[in-house]
């Protein structure tokens, strides 16, 4: 039976393990690593299986032109590769955008394929008026607002994303 449930102490190298395997490279594990000693893992989600951490997503905080509004960055997700695409990942997105409602947080944003995260209630940023900090992605930049009204700014997150 998958479980998704919130990361524990004691979940650290398994959740090391499981995002280099899903990237096949350390960046992402090394940025999940920075943020976490950095404090800036605000919701971070475990999927396991047969007591195996076979998935994790983590969330940050983002700033709207320089401000804390409440708002999340959703990244990196990942899924170990054998496991792939049986719904793990979604399974952890829907849990993820839960807890971050039940903690009261004001609204996700996430970089990532359109037409995945359409499904999860994520609309091109754009139609907010959310911009992203990185030029060109379009409407691969996308947002979910959990409380109205939404803000509208330039995103910016958590400098470990740019290796601070
Ligand atoms: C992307 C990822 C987190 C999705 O998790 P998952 O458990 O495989 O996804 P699910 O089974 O819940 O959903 C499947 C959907 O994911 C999307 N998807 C999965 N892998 C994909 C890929 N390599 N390219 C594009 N879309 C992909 C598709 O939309 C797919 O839908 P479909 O099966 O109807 O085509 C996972 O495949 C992964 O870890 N990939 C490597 C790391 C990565 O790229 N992470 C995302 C960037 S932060």
């Amino acid at each position: 039976m998958l479980i998704c449930r919130t990361e524990r102490p004691g979940d650290g190298d398994d959740i090391d393990e499981v995002v280099f395997a899903a990237f096949d490279r350390p960046d992402e594990a090394d940025l999940v690593l920075a943020l976490r000693e950095q404090g800036a893992i605000s919701v971070s989600q475990v999927a396991e299986y047969e007591g195996a951490v076979i998935g994790h997503l983590a969330m940050s905080p983002v700033l709207i032109d320089g401000e804390d509004l409440g708002w999340l960055g959703l990244a990196p997700v990942s899924v170990w590769p054998d496991c792939q695409r049986q719904g793990v990942g979604s399974e952890m997105i829907r849990e993820a955008i839960n807890a971050a409602n039940e903690l009261d947080w004001a609204g996700i944003v996430v970089l990532g394929e359109p037409a995945f995260y359409r499904r999860f209630g994520f609309r091109p940023a754009s139609e907010l008026g959310l911009e992203s900090a990185y030029p060109g992605v379009g409407d691969a930049f996308m947002a979910l607002a959990l409380k109205q009204p939404a803000p509208r700014g330039r995103v910016s997150y958590h400098p470990a994303f740019d290796g601070g």
